[in-house]
């Protein structure tokens, strides 16, 4: 399920767990997000200043669903004085396995990649643990605990959208939010969990 945790080159890093205050399904769904970049993580890779969301197209599959989302956002942090070529566009490769984990594979330059492994589990209707292995195949000399502290800061920056996202629960009901192109694997996310009988499961 964790694509590129066995495979050779590969670093396997185990990222301190960490506790949200809202729902699971929020707060995968906010992983799953491809529109929020520009908006959420400004502190650590993403340019505020590109906010365009092309278009792409979520595939289901036995587990749920894959999306291939290409774009110029870069994954280097903010920090980094790392640069990707000019035009380079960055492939983010989502695999969400119904209903809680899923994975993102990052492409950067140079056959590059980082893996993160987001794992969802409910601890009550609205808290969630999150787990999150992380796999890559570069910058194996930086110590895991930088990798620690860039991550927390990311889902820092994801647990605030969460925590304040309301409704608290997911409308399954696709009619009761308004949605655009840059939701579409939003919009999968919530068919897939009704498929899987996750309806009206928490009201009070
Ligand atoms: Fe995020």
């Amino acid at each position: 399920m964790m694509p590129h945790w066995e495979d050779a080159g590969f670093q396997q890093i185990v990222c301190p767990h960490f506790d949200v205050a809202g729902f699971a399904g929020r707060q995968v769904e906010g992983f799953l997000d491809v529109a929020h970049f520009a908006w959420i993580h400004t502190e650590t890779f993403a340019d505020p200043e590109n906010q365009a969301v092309p278009p792409y197209n979520p595939v289901e599959t036995s587990y749920g669903f894959s999306v291939d989302y290409w774009s110029s956002v870069s994954n280097y942090s903010a920090d980094s004085d790392r640069q990707a070529p000019e035009g380079f566009q960055w492939l983010r490769h989502f695999e969400m396995h119904l209903p809680f984990t899923a994975t993102l594979t990052i492409h950067f330059p140079q056959q590059e990649k980082l893996v993160i492994m987001n794992a969802a589990s409910p601890v009550s209707a609205r808290k969630t643990r999150l787990f999150a292995p992380i796999a890559r195949n570069f910058d194996l000399h930086i110590p895991v605990a930088e990798v620690h502290a860039f991550n927390h800061r990311v889902f820092e920056e994801d647990r605030l959208m969460v925590e304040t996202q309301r409704p608290e629960r997911l409308p399954l009901d696709l009619t009761l939010e308004a949605h655009i192109p840059a939701d579409r694997s939003s919009i999968a996310y919530r068919r897939g969990l009704k498929k899987q009988g996750f309806g009206d499961f928490f009201l009070v």
